[in-house]
C-alpha cells in the first residue's frame, strides 16, 4: 500500500496514518519501517495505538507527575508488585480470519499493554515535549527483558475454533498472562504481571500498584490484601484511587480497608481515534507511537511469539487458564476488575 502511495503521487507532501500491530514482529517490523521511509519522512508517518488516544491513560501521567506524594513510593522500594488486566467479556466478534494472524500477544500486549507499562514505569520527561516523553519511555522499552516462555501462560477459549475464519487445530492464543521484569535502578526486582483475554467474566481494564507492607507493624499484623495499593480504571469507566487503612471504630485497634477515590468519570468523552486522528492532522506526534520503541517492544515480546508457550484451554467467562492463578500467587492472586465501577465506595 506504501509503495502504492508513493506510484500514485499521493505521498507527496503527504502524512500517513499506520494501524497497530506495527509488523508481526521484529523483521517484519523493520521491513515495514524501511518501505515507509522510503516514501514519507519520519515526521509524516504516524503509528496509532489508540491506547496513547485513551485520555485515562494520559491521567496515569499526569497523576504521577503532577503530585509529590507519588514519585518518592514509585519505585522498588515501595512497590511490591504491579498488574495490568484487560479483560473482555466478549470473543473475537467475527473477527476470527484476522484474529487468526495475530493473537492476544501481538492484538494488545505488544502495543496497547506495554504501552501503558511504559508509562507507569517511565521516569520524567525533561520538560512536556513530545520527544522528551517519548526517550523516556524508551528508556524503560529499553529495559524491560525478553519475556521468557516459563513466566507465560497462553489460553484459548473453548469455541473459538467454531468461529468462522478460525481453523480448526489452531494454536492462536484468546488470553495471555505473563510476568515482565524492568531491569533499571528504578524497578529491579519488582514483577510486572500483564493479563489479557477474550471471553473472560468482565469486561474492564485495569492497573493495580500494590505497595509493600510497612516494614514495622504497630497495629494489625501484615495480612495480603492489607497494603497501600494505587487502582487506575481505564475503561469502561475512568478512576483513580488508592487504598488506605482506617481504624474500625470501637475498641480494639483493627482496620479495614477504604478506597480515596482522586477521580471518577463515567467514560471517555472524545473517542481516541476522534483525538488521535485530529493530532495527525495538525502534525503533533505526542500521542504516537515512535518506531524505536515499537522495535524495543517486538524484542521484549520474541521468545514467547509462535508457539513457544503451549495453549491451555478455558471455559467462557472464566478467568483463564489455571496456569494463570499460579504465574502471580506468590504476589497474592490477581486483581479481578469489577464489572461496573460507576456507583462502588469502598473496595473492601
Ligand atoms: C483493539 C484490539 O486494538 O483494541 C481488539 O484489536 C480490542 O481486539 C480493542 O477489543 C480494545 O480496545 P478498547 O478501546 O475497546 O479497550
Amino acid at each position: 500500500m506504501v509503495d502504492g502511495l508513493s506510484k500514485s503521487g499521493s505521498a507527496k507532501n503527504a502524512r500517513v496514518m499506520v494501524e497497530k500491530p506495527f509488523g508481526s514482529d521484529l523483521a517484519s517490523a523493520q521491513a515495514l519501517n524501511e518501505s515507509l521511509m522510503k516514501s514519507f519522512s519520519p515526521s509524516a508517518v504516524f503509528r496509532v495505538d489508540h491506547y496513547l488516544g485513551k485520555e485515562p491513560v494520559q491521567n496515569l501521567l499526569y497523576f504521577r507527575f503532577a503530585n509529590a506524594l507519588v514519585e518518592p513510593v514509585w519505585n522498588r522500594h515501595y512497590v511490591a508488585s504491579v498488574q495490568v488486566t484487560m479483560a473482555e467479556s466478549f470473543g473475537v466478534q467475527g473477527r476470527g480470519g484476522m484474529y487468526e494472524g495475530v493473537g492476544a500477544i501481538r492484538d494488545v500486549v505488544q502495543n496497547h499493554l506495554l504501552q501503558v507499562v511504559s508509562l507507569l514505569a517511565t521516569d520524567a520527561p525533561a520538560d512536556g515535549h513530545p520527544d522528551a516523553m517519548r526517550d523516556a519511555k524508551l528508556r524503560v522499552f529499553e529495559a524491560m527483558q525478553p519475556i521468557s516462555v516459563d513466566e507465560t501462560v497462553r489460553g484459548q477459549f473453548s469455541g473459538y475454533r467454531d468461529e468462522p475464519g478460525v481453523a480448526p487445530d489452531s494454536q492462536v492464543e484468546t488470553f495471555v498472562a505473563l510476568r515482565l521484569h524492568i531491569e533499571n535502578e528504578r524497578w529491579a526486582g519488582v514483577p510486572f504481571y500483564i493479563r489479557a483475554g477474550k471471553q473472560l467474566p468482565v469486561t474492564g481494564t485495569e492497573i493495580m500498584v500494590k505497595l509493600k507492607s510497612p516494614s514495622h507493624a504497630v497495629f494489625d499484623t501484615a495480612a495480603p490484601g492489607q497494603s497501600n495499593y494505587f487502582r487506575f480504571r481505564i475503561s469502561p469507566e475512568v478512576l483513580i484511587s488508592v487504598g488506605a487503612r482506617v481504624k474500625v471504630p470501637g475498641e480494639v485497634m483493627a482496620g479495614e480497608t477504604v478506597e480515596l477515590v482522586a477521580h471518577r468519570h463515567p467514560g471517555d468523552e472524545m473517542a481516541p481515534y476522534e483525538r488521535l486522528f485530529g493530532d495527525a492532522i495538525l502534525g503533533d506526534a505526542s500521542l504516537f507511537a515512535r518506531y524505536d520503541s515499537i522495535e524495543a517492544a517486538w524484542r521484549t515480546v520474541a521468545p514467547i511469539l509462535g508457539n513457544t508457550v503451549p495453549i491451555r484451554y478455558y471455559e467462557s467467562s472464566s478467568w483463564g487458564p489455571e496456569e494463570s492463578e499460579q504465574l502471580i500467587s506468590r504476589d497474592g492472586g490477581w486483581h479481578a476488575p469489577v464489572a461496573k465501577d460507576a456507583n462502588e465506595g469502598n473496595a473492601g
